[in-house]
Order: C-alpha cells, then sequence, then structure tokens
C-alpha cells in the first residue's frame, strides 16, 4: 500500500479528524517558532533542496488548497540563515491535462551551470526541477524536469516529459547531483513496493542511461521512498572518501522510519560497507521522514532537512512541520563508519545574536534526588526552548529535564520527561499526568561516553528533537502540550547527577 493511503488516513478517514476538518480549531499553541511551516495548508516531504547565491531554497510537497493531502505541488520558501523564512508562490502547480491531471511528487533540484541541458538563458545556467510526475487516473509514476531561469522562483515544464518512463504505477522520488570528475548528472530513484534503488545517470538531464540497482538490503519492513546518495570524507579526511544511501521507509499502521548505508560507489554501483542485514537508523523516533541534502551548498557542507510526519492529533491552518536542518558527517567509530547529526553550525549565530535574558549559562551544578526548576524566569516558559547540557553520571538512576510543565502548586498535573536511565542505558521521553506516567512515547539506546552524556533538546511547541553525544543518535518526535503546560526543570532521581554545562537559548521570538 502507498504512503498515498496512509496520508488519506491520517488526513481524512479518521472520525476524529473530519470532525475537525468540519470544524477546524485553530492551533496557535502548537505552531513551531524556529522550524518551518506552512503559511496554511498541507506540507509532505522537503523537494529540491538547494544552496544558490546565499540563500537556502526549500521545496517541498504541498496541497494549495486544503488541509490534508491532495493537489501535490512543490511549495517554496527560501531562508538566509535556516531560521527565517521567507514564503514564496507555488513553485511548480499541479498540472491540468486534457485526459489527466499530473501531481508534483517528490524529487531534487539541480543549478546547470554549465547549461547541460540547454534551458539556460543569455549564457547563464538555469535551476532544473527533476521529479515524479504522478498520474493517479494512468496510475502512472515517472520522472519529470521543469527548468527555471529567474532563480527558482518559476519553472517551465520539459516539453518531452517523461525523461524516465518505465510504465510503472510505483516509480518515483529522484535525487540528482552532479559528479564533477565524470562531469554527468546521477539519478537516484526508488521503486518503493519492491524495495529498490536504481542509479541513472545523464550528461544533460534529458537522457537517462540506467547503471545499477541496489535492494532488499538492512532495514526492508516497509516501502522504500526518497533515497539520496551523498559522497563524504570520513572524519573531515579527503583520503578516505565514503557514500551515504539514505532511504526513508514507511508503510500505513507501521509508521514510519529513515535507514542509512555507507559504502563505495565506482561512478556505477553502490556496494555496501556492512553486512546486507546489518540495520542503521538515522532516526530513532517515530516522525522523522523524507530528509534529503541540499545541493551544491559551499565547500564540504552536508545540510538535510526532514519532514516530521504528523501524528494524530490535528493542527490548523497548517499541517506537518520540517525537522531542524542537520549538518552530517561520517565517523570512524569501533562498530566501523556511522554517520552523526548536529543542529546545522549556521545556526550557531543566530543563537549567539540572543540576548542574554533569553540566554542562560549553568556550569558544575550537583542535582541530588530533586528537581532543579529553570522556568522561573520568565523567559524560558514558552515551550521553545533550545537546550545543551553535559552531564557527568553519579549515583542517580534517571536524570535529564521535564518540559511542558503543569504544576498546582507542587502537583505535577502533565509534564513531558525526557530523561535517561542508567540501568537499562537509554534514553526515554515519558507523558506524566496527575503525578503518573501514563504513556511511554519514545525510547533509545544510547551509552555514556567517558561517563558524560550530552544532551541537546530541541523543543519548539510541538517538535522535540534531541542529538545525544554529539549527535551520535537523535530521536525526534512530537507533542501537544496544553496551553499552560510551559514549565521546565532539570531533575535527578534516586541519586544524584553532576550537570557539567547547561545552556539554554529560548528562541520565542525569531529576531
Ligand atoms: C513520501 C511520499 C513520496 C511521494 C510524496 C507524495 O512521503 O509518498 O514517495 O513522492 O510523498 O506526496
Amino acid at each position: 500500500m502507498k504512503m498515498k493511503l496512509f496520508f488519506m488516513l491520517l488526513a481524512g478517514l479518521l472520525p476524529v479528524l473530519l470532525h475537525a476538518q468540519d470544524n477546524p480549531v485553530p492551533t496557535p499553541q502548537w505552531r513551531p517558532v524556529y522550524h518551518f511551516t506552512p503559511q496554511k495548508n498541507w506540507m509532505n516531504d522537503p523537494n529540491g533542496l538547494i544552496y544558490l547565491n546565499g540563500v537556502y531554497h526549500l521545496y517541498y510537497q504541498h496541497n494549495p488548497f486544503e488541509n490534508k493531502w491532495g493537489h501535490m505541488s512543490w511549495g517554496h520558501a527560501t531562508s538566509k540563515d535556516l531560521i527565517n523564512w521567507k514564503h514564496l508562490p507555488v513553485a511548480i502547480p499541479e498540472i491540468e491535462g486534457k485526459d489527466t491531471t499530473t501531481w508534483i511528487f517528490s524529487g531534487s533540484a539541480v543549478w546547470d551551470k554549465h547549461n547541460t541541458s540547454g534551458f539556460g538563458k543569455n549564457g547563464k545556467g538555469p535551476v532544473v526541477a527533476i521529479y515524479t510526475g504522478d498520474q493517479p487516473k494512468q496510475k502512472k509514476e515517472s520522472q519529470f524536469i521543469a527548468y527555471s531561469n529567474d532563480g527558482g522562483l518559476t519553472y517551465t515544464n520539459y516539453a518531452n516529459n517523461p525523461v524516465i518512463d518505465l510504465r510503472k504505477g510505483d516509480f518515483r522520488d529522484p535525487s540528482v547531483i552532479w559528479l564533477e570528475d565524470q562531469q554527468k548528472w546521477l539519478m537516484s530513484v526508488a521503486h518503493p513496493g519492491i524495495q529498490k534503488i536504481e542509479f541513472y545517470s545523464s550528461a544533460n538531464l534529458k537522457d537517462w542511461e540506467l547503471l545499477s540497482e541496489f535492494d532488499r538490503q538492512g532495514d526492508t519492513r516497509r516501502m522504500w521512498e526518497c533515497p539520496s546518495l551523498t559522497p563524504f570524507f570520513v572524519d573531515g579526511d579527503p583520503a578516505k572518501k565514503k557514500w551515504l544511501l539514505m532511504i526513508s521507509s514507511s508503510s500505513p499502521g507501521d509508521g514510519v522510519g529513515m535507514q542509512y548505508f555507507t559504502g563505495d560507489f565506482d561512478g556505477r554501483t553502490f556496494t555496501n560497507d556492512n553486512h546486507a542485514a546489518t540495520k542503521l537508523f538515522v532516526d530513532y523516533g517515530r516522525t522523522f521522514f523524507a530528509a534529503i541534502p541540499f545541493n551544491h551548498l559551499p565547500g564540504d557542507a552536508k545540510t538535510m532537512l526532514g519532514w516530521l510526519v504528523p501524528f494524530e492529533t490535528p493542527t490548523h491552518p497548517w499541517r506537518g512541520q520540517m525537522s531542524i536542518a542537520r549538518d552530517l558527517a561520517l565517523k570512524t567509530t569501533p562498530e566501523g563508519i556511522r554517520l552523526y547529526q548536529q543542529p546545522a553550525a549556521v545556526l550557531n549565530a543566530y543563537l549567539k545574536k540572543l540576548s542574554a535574558a533569553k540566554t542562560m549559562l549553568k556550569r558544575n551544578i550537583t542535582i541530588n534526588n530533586n528537581e532543579l526548576a529553570l522556568s522561573s524566569a520568565k523567559s524560558f516558559n514558552t515551550n521553545t526552548n533550545w537546550i545543551d547540557a553535559t552531564f557527568t553520571t553519579g549515583t542517580a538512576q534517571d536524570f535529564g529535564f521535564k518540559i511542558a510543565q503543569q504544576k498546582d502548586g507542587n502537583k505535577v498535573v502533565a509534564e513531558t520527561v525526557v530523561g535517561y536511565n542508567m540501568a537499562r542505558q537509554e534514553l526515554y521521553i515519558t507523558q506524566v499526568k496527575d503525578g503518573k506516567v501514563v504513556a511511554t512515547l519514545e525510547k533509545m539506546a544510547v551509552k555514556p561516553v567517558n561517563n558524560k552524556i550530552r544532551l541537546q533538546v530541541l523543543f519548539d511547541k510541538s517538535s522535540l528533537e534531541i542529538f545525544v553525544n554529539d549527535g551520535e543518535k537523535v530521536l525526534t518526535t512530537l507533542l501537544f502540550p496544553e496551553k499552560n503546560a510551559t514549565g521546565f526543570a532539570a531533575f535527578a532521581a534516586e541519586g544524584d547527577v553532576q550537570l557539567d554545562t547547561l545552556k539554554v537559548w529560548n528562541l520565542d521570538k525569531i529576531l
């Protein structure tokens, strides 16, 4: 079954949602401040991420007309700092033909610097979008291209689309990069239901030759979508080149996830470094999905954005948000080469600009079987805190943070615990109501490094992204706290823990 069906279930069929669609209640309390959301209506995958002349372009799967999946088009926004986004008109709308409608499904965008496509004007290379044309009536998916000569604002569809047509119903999400050494374009594209990625090559973005395929390795529980293949220097060393293949997996009723493979690419074939059964995950939560890297970043930067798949709780007048932009690195570890993620370095400049009232810095605090309130200063009780903390483990069995806290005197009415448990060696997120744990929302196995745990916790109204130990592992989830549940504390239970450093930035307003 397709992700499409999954969206329909999410967006249309559940009675509770139907009711919400009839009578939508605005939910400003859940609109993130420093994560991207469309002004209104539905959003899913990031598409065509590209950096052009100092500006990050984000295109995204968008229904311009309704707050549910449908009429798929490429929405568009730009940013210079990956925090402040400018909303722009739809860049590629659905195509209404005589006897068919073409929806603009996921894909990528490249800057065709050498005008290999011939679409350029006045000696300038165009921006070319490569996407899947989904034709529901024909039950067909094939690869289309469109070009822009105004810096990615408006696109013209190529007259001879599709450029790859296998006459299949399930063939999508082309991701294209430029291979400088071969002077050729390389495409990764998915056959979701049979869990296969194909690699194609082209000199002009119009004629594509099949190079090879990669299938049924790693996590094969769900269909494969939104692949990307990216070269890296492992540990930043140009002598150690490796390729990262990322794939999104989803199935209705069984959630979503992203996995990755590291390996070699000889210009034709990708060879997995690991045993075919080895499973490596990009994120350990239930929402992070469809992430792709930006094309044409300066130097060696590798930055991606992912979509946080909405849970059942409806939001209005928009639905869907992006993750924080994440910098990627491949590092050598005792287990092999692994993917590390950090909030994009460009964002640090923004954090530095925040005033003293919005910045908290504490050092060497011991918390002993206690809770340390951190939101008494008004500036930190808006559910928009970005926390960066390093703990040295002690005798405490559990330690970490309590967020979205609502108290009645000393009594906890509601809170979300982001904790680390020493016995189980795991990070967990639990929901507490009337002082009792009512649900474990997420958990992830991770070990202290030299008795230390670093937690970067990015809480933004309804999203929660947690990077552990410099981004060795990441867990992303969604939360829907009550309006007045905004308290925030650090805690240690059954013993002590040392908080070596605690930095908190409150990003409640965009500067
Ligand atoms: C993933 C996905 C893609 C497809 C797009 C359609 O979320 O199903 O495979 O191109 O969404 O909106």
